[in-house]
């Protein structure tokens, strides 16, 4: 059976979670694998509907992501777990309970965001319509040592996307797909990073 693991996508609103979730999703599931994505938004309308954006709520919601994602990962899946999950401390009780968790932290400036803001929330959220949006009036606390780092305001999602299946593939959580092209520097820069990690 695969060994399931679970991705942990981190970061603001509108970085790119969810799209970067779906790309690694369809290259997962064409090599074979199994596959889920949990996205914060999906989730808030079933699992975790009527939940708000407090401290409380927001805790109670990546728990029960981390939940699922444990059930999933357990049994051979690769879980994807696709929320703003703003506070280090339950992203890292998730990593404890898990085990094997790979964080990738979507950042972007939030100047970009505002400008992008597909949703229309960041516009809302400044002139004070919205309260306790993370990144404008709540807090977001970005990951002290992810495993991968994306900047979505300087890579293009495809650049992203391999950076993570790499990243994967050397890890030894997926096998290596054959004819693969990647850049010997941004090779080097994710062996690094994975030494600095002691995976490697
Ligand atoms: S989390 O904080 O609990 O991880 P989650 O990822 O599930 O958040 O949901 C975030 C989405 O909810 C945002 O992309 C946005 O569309 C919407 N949203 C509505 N209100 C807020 C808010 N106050 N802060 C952040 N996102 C909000």
């Amino acid at each position: 059976m695969q060994k399931g693991f679970t991705l942990w996508f981190t970061g603001l609103s509108g970085s790119g979670k969810s799209t970067l979730a779906n790309m690694v999703e369809q290259t997962l599931l064409e090599r074979g694998l199994n596959v889920e994505v949990l996205d914060g938004d999906v989730v808030r309308t079933n699992l975790s509907k009527g939940l708000g954006f407090s401290k409380e709520d927001r805790d109670i919601n990546i728990r029960r992501i981390g939940f699922v994602c444990n059930l999933l990962t357990r049994n051979g899946v690769v879980a994807i777990g696709a929320a703003i999950s703003p506070y280090k401390a339950i992203r890292n009780e998730n990593r404890k309970l898990i085990g094997r968790f790979v964080e990738i932290y979507v950042s972007c400036p939030l100047e970009r965001l505002a400008e992008r803001d597909v949703k229309g929330l960041y516009k809302k959220a400044m002139a004070g319509e919205i309260k306790g949006f993370t990144g404008v009036d709540d807090p977001y606390e970005p990951p002290d040592n992810p495993e991968i780092t994306i900047d979505s305001s300087k890579e293009t999602p495809e650049q992203s996307h391999d950076k993570i299946i790499r990243t994967l593939e050397l890890m030894g959580f997926i096998p290596a797909a054959e004819g693969a092209d990647y850049s010997p520097e941004e090779e080097e820069k994710i062996k690094k990073r994975l030494k600095d990690l002691g995976y490697l």
